[in-house]
């Protein structure tokens, strides 16, 4: 039976080391600030937000949350942006995604600054990964990386096969895993939904990452024995059992695939924690960088 990956210890242990870092900077009178963007009453949207100021407010980390009705137009919202990009005070500036459908994401994230866009989403920052140079990388991928070295599953040399190929997740993650150096230096297979015989790329995986966004897909056999697997997925499927009618699942089958993994994280408590530990660590490094840079002149 597999060992059971717990996100929740790993991210707790990331922000104990974290807190130094705080107390660093708040010593200096420059306290890490994340302002979080909310636009519209997503339910999903709404609890991830409420987490992760949670979380900064745990580490001591100041954190305010703008919250704007979903008629908001794109020109209003990217005012907030440039507000929170001219205000020295905020370090973090955080839109929780999706956007209702008449706003254009990529001019949003394109406007925030790359040196306060603790998501690495701009397109800055996606460039300076894609070349290798050292930037604000995405919170869910970075934390994916992390969780693999701190278990004791470092992806140097395995084949790794990532299944999705999001701007947040799959996509930045290969670029992270293929990279030269001893976090990564892994080989990458993609699969997505163009891929024939999908089985026949993921039972050749020694880490195999689950990020299609479709509840239970992957199956026992679907996998190798000994298989380490990470489920990003976060789905919500029918479930009249419970009180809530629903229950929250990943992308994998956890009782079928964690009889032939050798490691396996859960959904919840695998993953998720990592992405919020990993928002906290790029707010702290974009308060420390813009700390250098403002004392450099
Ligand atoms: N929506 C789902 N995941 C994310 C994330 O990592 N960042 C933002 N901004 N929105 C999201």
């Amino acid at each position: 039976m597999a060992e059971i990956i717990d996100g929740r210890r790993i991210a707790q242990e990331i922000k104990s080391e974290l807190l130094a870092r705080v107390q660093f900077l708040a010593a200096a009178g420059r306290t890490p600030k994340l302002s979080v963007v909310l636009v519209g009453e997503n339910v999903a949207s709404q609890i991830y937000v409420r987490m992760k100021t949670k979380s900064a407010v745990e580490l001591g980390i100041a954190s305010d949350t703008i919250i704007l009705p979903s008629e908001t137009s794109e020109e209003s919202l990217l005012d907030v942006v440039d507000k929170l990009n001219a205000d020295t005070a905020v370090h973090g500036i955080l839109v929780q995604l999706p956007l209702p459908a008449h706003i254009d994401e990529n001019r949003i994230i394109s406007a925030i600054s790359p040196e306060k866009d603790v998501d690495g989403f701009h397109p800055v920052n996606r460039g300076k990964l894609l070349v290798g140079e050292n930037t604000l990388v995405p919170c869910t991928p970075l934390g994916i990386q992390e969780l693999l070295i701190r278990s004791g599953h470092a992806p140097a040399g395995k084949h790794v096969v990532i299944v999705g190929r999001s701007k947040i997740v799959g996509l930045p993650l290969a670029t992270m895993l293929t990279q030269k150096g001893d976090r990564a230096n892994a080989t990458v297979t993609i699969c997505h939904t163009g891929t024939s015989n999908l089985s026949s790329f993921t039972r050749r995986a020694d880490i195999l990452v689950a990020a299609l966004g479709q509840a239970e897909v992957i199956v026992a056999d679907m996998v190798q024995d000994g298989v380490v697997v990470v489920d990003v997925g976060v789905n919500r499927v029918g479930d009249s059992s419970t009180e809530k009618g629903y229950r929250v699942t990943g992308d994998v089958d956890f009782d079928s695939v964690r009889s032939k993994a050798a490691a396996i994280t859960p959904v919840p408590g695998g993953v998720g924690p990592m992405t919020i530990a990993m928002l906290m660590h790029n707010t702290v490094q974009a308060a420390l960088n813009i700390s250098a840079s403002s004392s450099t002149g």
